[in-house]
């Protein structure tokens, strides 16, 4: 089998992340991991160096695979900062955009009002951060962007903003998070093509594929 990442290092995040409100209790999301772990084994399959940081999922490390299990957006941050230098960085997490500001070191009383008024604080942007690092900024930066709607025209603006050099943007509307198939647009800096519904680890082979021909 040909191996046309071959020595080079992919970065890739997965999953959830899981932002603690005390010892019992966290404000997270469904993202299953899938789609990340996907997108990791299809590039160890072409010869990829491939660490994977995962927020909790309930998929196995992939074999072959580095898998750095983290729970918080700034664990996640940090073992990404670790992991470099990468040559591809791919941020497919969903993570937290909000954590509590103050979590609590023992379980909060279902009695005491203080639930009621969950003081948050922004997470860091992990893509963003990446994309815009002066130095040691993988060559090739892609993020994902879940859409409802309007998916290209977001996504496209979406990279703008991020500062990423690609974006795979999900259309969400049906059944897509925790669900196997995906329907995506790839959107780069010389256009957008729409890839056809298609499970997970197919639309994984056609972007390691395309990050092979990028590189
Ligand atoms: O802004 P939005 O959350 O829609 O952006 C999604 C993209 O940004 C995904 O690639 C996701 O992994 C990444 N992201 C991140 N850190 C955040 C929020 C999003 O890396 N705090």
């Amino acid at each position: 089998m040909s191996e046309p990442l071959s020595g080079r290092h992919v970065l890739i995040t997965a999953g959830p992340t899981r932002e603690p409100i005390d010892p019992v209790r966290y404000i997270s999301n469904h993202s299953s991991g899938q789609q990340g772990y996907a997108i990791a084994e299809a590039c160890a399959a072409l010869g990829a160096r491939v660490t994977l940081v995962s927020g909790p999922t309930a998929l196995p490390g992939p074999a072959g695979i580095v898998t750095i299990r983290i729970e918080t957006a700034l664990q996640m941050l940090a073992a990404v900062e670790t992991a470099l230098p990468a040559d591809v960085f791919i941020a497919v997490a969903a993570v937290a955009d909000w954590r509590p500001a103050a979590p609590s070191d023992t379980k909060i009383k279902a009695d005491k009002s203080n639930l009621s008024t969950l003081q948050l604080v922004e997470n860091p942007d992990i893509l963003k951060t990446i994309s815009q690092l002066a130095n040691g900024r993988p060559g090739l930066v892609i993020g994902f962007a879940a859409e409802t709607h309007e998916v290209e025209a977001f996504a496209t603006a979406k990279r703008v903003r991020k500062g990423c050099d690609w974006i795979v943007a999900n259309d969400v509307s049906g059944d897509v998070m925790g669900g196997t198939e995906n329907a995506v647009t790839l959107v780069t800096p010389v256009g957008q093509e729409r890839w056809e519904r298609a499970p997970k680890a197919e639309i994984a082979a056609r972007l390691a594929a395309r990050i092979a021909e990028a590189l």
